[in-house]
């Protein structure tokens, strides 16, 4: 086992942990939080995207131990003092999931573009997503989502 000592969501959080345990794993299993989700094992859906020191990662691919002293952000953090992130506003706004399963991924990964890119095309938008599936096929919306929430400053 390795020690490590974590900020999640604002909180840090020391286990110890298999070096082998994949962060979503440490996320959903030791800490709980499981708005941060498995779609695939091959690193190809999004689903399980997080924020390790501001930037999008694919957490299924990092493991625990290469977040220990760094700063991951889901899901379950972005809303603060129970207003939801501007970004989860604009897909809530834009109807812009149907499941939802892809949803978590989505959003932080969205987020994550109009960190390099405030005011993105519909292409720049499309192309940031890429490395993200929605099953449900919706990403007309979920396109749309995005560009509102860069118009609007976010
Ligand atoms: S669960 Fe991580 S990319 Fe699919
Ligand atoms: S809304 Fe169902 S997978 Fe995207």
């Amino acid at each position: 086992m390795t020690r490590i000592t974590v900020t999640v969501d604002g909180s840090t959080f020391t286990d110890d942990v298999e070096p082998r345990t994949l962060l979503v794993h440490y996320l959903r299993e030791t800490l709980g939080k499981t708005g941060t989700v498995i779609g695939c094992d091959t690193s190809n859906c999004g689903a399980c995207t997080v924020h390790l020191d501001g930037r999008s990662v694919k957490s299924c691919n990092v493991l625990a131990v290469q977040a220990d002293g760094h700063e991951v952000t889901t899901i379950e953090g972005l809303a603060q003092n129970g207003e939801l992130h501007p970004m989860q506003r604009a897909f809530h706004e834009c109807h812009a999931l149907q499941c939802g399963y892809c949803t978590p991924g989505m959003i932080m990964q969205a987020i994550d573009i109009l960190k390099d890119n405030p005011d993105p095309s519909e292409d720049e938008i499309r192309a940031g997503l890429e490395g993200n599936l929605c099953r449900c096929t919706g990403y007309h919306n979920i396109v749309k989502a995005v560009a509102a929430a860069a118009k609007a400053g976010e």
